[in-house]
């Protein structure tokens, strides 16, 4: 059969499979979650997942245990399982930019080869681990220092999108296992207020700036690189010197080099590794910076055992893709349009931003894998803030709103032994709001008083947070979001949707730069006025 042929073939049995569902998800969902728990034996030993760090539960859903095998049906038609495999395999999964996604590589144990045929990538992958490692705990126990002797106290990690927000998210929740010695500190913001706010409280001999960039070409970075390297030789670090005080993290070593990075604080990575899915490379350097190289190893472990679980469990206990299939199940059958992340856990207070970038940037696209339309929904919008602030924010319209909107509730179970009574309070109240959701209060006196119920939402219980358990969560919502793709037949690789922004800012900032320049004719009317606006009000030559 020719590639054409299959693929067309593909496409059919999915539409197929798809226009089934969207039949059947309507008139099933539209069913009462607690009737489904009366009547359904098994339902919650069906839905919930024993995996490797955490608990997860998915039974407080509108899917009726009968509708499983129907969606089962899908993800094979869909081709879930050949997309799952070829991932593994390091085929080229990203077809539009015709490249492999193998961010699991980045924490295997065995060999990885990039292709059928193709090199094994493990031992690029443990060099660069090796030199992480050695630079890290040179940094930690004060053997590397800066220019002029002293140890580093502050590490500055400029970096924006998937540089950025993994090691973030990543930092704050394991700030119970950072150095002592070392601030670690992001800013991606181009804006100049986050460096200036930042820089008081600095000291350039003190001082380590990490410049992650794969592209080694995003604007924002690259800004914020050239502000960091002025501020240290005005600060007397000497130009011979520097190298004690700038590190690079990227796909393009050419270009670091060419920015003048030295190959010792030089870390690469490969081009297999999506910018969303990189906080497992060299991008995590901020992270071993903070928590040590063996707590990484720990974080890479968490997520290879929950790798594991993706490539090898069966479909219908495969907790990635049940997760994929509720948000599918979620969007036909209840047309829910919006995600939300609700971690009961401060530490954990930067995974709603993660995820957005993880799940929109891979799946908030409108045409298939072949470049076709679709007429379905792709990604769900996520977004959430941290519980118990969020309850005094909008939970209110998770309560009692119009639109339903599923709710990923994380919670981390404490530690044995001791626990802060206010730990109790919040875990009493995650637990308590999911509740609220399914229950409702509808007999309640008046109708401003009364809540629906039956609201779906999902609970996370990790066990400990820890790099472990840490890494095992991230990597879950990895392979959530790459099973939709593969269920809704979309590419969620590539990212083409954030080209077209920063090719018209690069216009844009040219014309605010120099008034003199005629508006171009096709610039609608609100910009052309809003930038003559603007310009009238910048000083020449800013
Ligand atoms: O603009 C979006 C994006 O391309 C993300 O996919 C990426 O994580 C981010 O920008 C940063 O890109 P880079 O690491 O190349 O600077």
């Amino acid at each position: 059969m020719s590639a054409d042929h299959a693929t067309a073939q593909a496409g059919s049995a999915f539409r197929a499979s798809l226009g089934v569902l969207r039949g059947r998800a309507p008139h099933a969902a539209d069913c009462a979650i607690d009737t489904l728990f009366t009547s359904e034996s098994g339902r919650l030993a069906r839905l919930s997942f024993e995996l490797p760090g955490l608990y997860l539960d998915i039974s407080r859903s509108r899917l009726p245990l009968a509708e499983l095998p129907g969606l089962l049906r899908h993800a094979e038609a869909a081709g879930w399982r050949t997309g799952r495999d070829r991932m593994f395999a390091g085929e080229p999964v990203n077809r539009s930019e015709n490249r492999a996604a193998l961010h699991v590589a980045l924490r295997a144990a065995r060999a990885m080869p990039l292709g059928a045929g193709g090199a094994d990538v493990m031992p690029g992958v443990m060099e660069t681990l090796r030199r992480m490692r050695g630079f890290a705990t040179a940094v930690r126990d004060g053997t590397h220092r800066g220019a002029g002797g002293a140890p580093i106290t502050d590490v500055v990690a400029l970096g924006i999108g998937g540089s950025s927000l993994g090691p973030q998210l990543a930092c704050e929740a394991l700030a119970g296992f950072a150095h002592p010695r070392l601030r670690i500190h992001f800013i991606a913001s181009v804006d100049p207020a986050a460096w200036a706010g930042l820089r008081p409280g600095l000291s350039a001999p003190t001082t380590l700036a990490v410049i992650a960039s794969k592209t080694w070409s995003t604007a924002e970075t690259l800004g914020n690189a050239e502000a960091l390297r002025a501020w240290l030789l005005a600060s007397g670090v000497p130009a011979d010197g520097l190298h004690r005080h700038l590190a690079g993290i990227t796909a393009r070593p050419d270009r670091a080099q060419a920015f003048g990075l030295r190959d010792s604080t030089l870390f690469s990575f490969e081009e297999w590794v999506g910018g969303r899915y990189s906080l497992w490379s060299a991008i995590g350097l901020p992270v071993m910076l903070s928590i040590g190289a063996d707590a990484f190893d720990e974080l890479l472990a968490g997520a290879r055992e929950l790798d594991e679980h993706f490539r090898d469990a069966p479909l219908e206990r495969n907790a990635p893709a049940m997760l994929a299939l509720l948000s599918l199940w979620n969007a036909l059958g209840l047309g829910v349009q919006t995600e939300a992340v609700i971690p009961y856990s401060h530490p954990l207070r930067r995974l709603p931003a993660y995820l957005q970038q993880l799940q929109m940037e891979s799946n908030g696209k409108s045409v298939d894998v072949d470049g076709t339309p679709v007429d379905y929904p792709s990604a769900a919008v996520t977004w959430g803030e941290p519980g118990t602030e969020a309850q005094h924010s909008f939970f209110q319209a998770l309560h009692q709103g119009h639109a339903l909107q599923p709710v990923d509730f994380v919670l981390v179970a404490p530690p044995p032994g001791a626990v802060s009574p206010a730990i109790v309070t919040l875990l009493a109240n995650g637990l308590a709001q999911a509740e609220a959701l399914l229950r409702g209060d509808p007999a309640a006196a008046t109708p401003h008083q009364r809540c629906p119920g039956n609201r779906p939402s999902t609970t996370i219980l990790l066990d400990g947070l820890r790099p472990r358990t840490l890494g095992a969560l991230l990597a879950l919502y990895e392979h959530k979001t790459a099973s939709l793709g593969w269920l809704l037949r979309i590419n969620s690789f590539d990212q083409w949707g954030v080209e077209l922004g920063k090719r018209i800012a690069l216009r844009v900032e040219a014309l605010l730069r120099s008034p003199e320049l005629p508006l171009p004719e096709d610039m609608d009317p609100s910009t052309a006025a809003l930038v003559a606006r603007l310009s009238a009000t910048l000083p020449r030559g800013s």
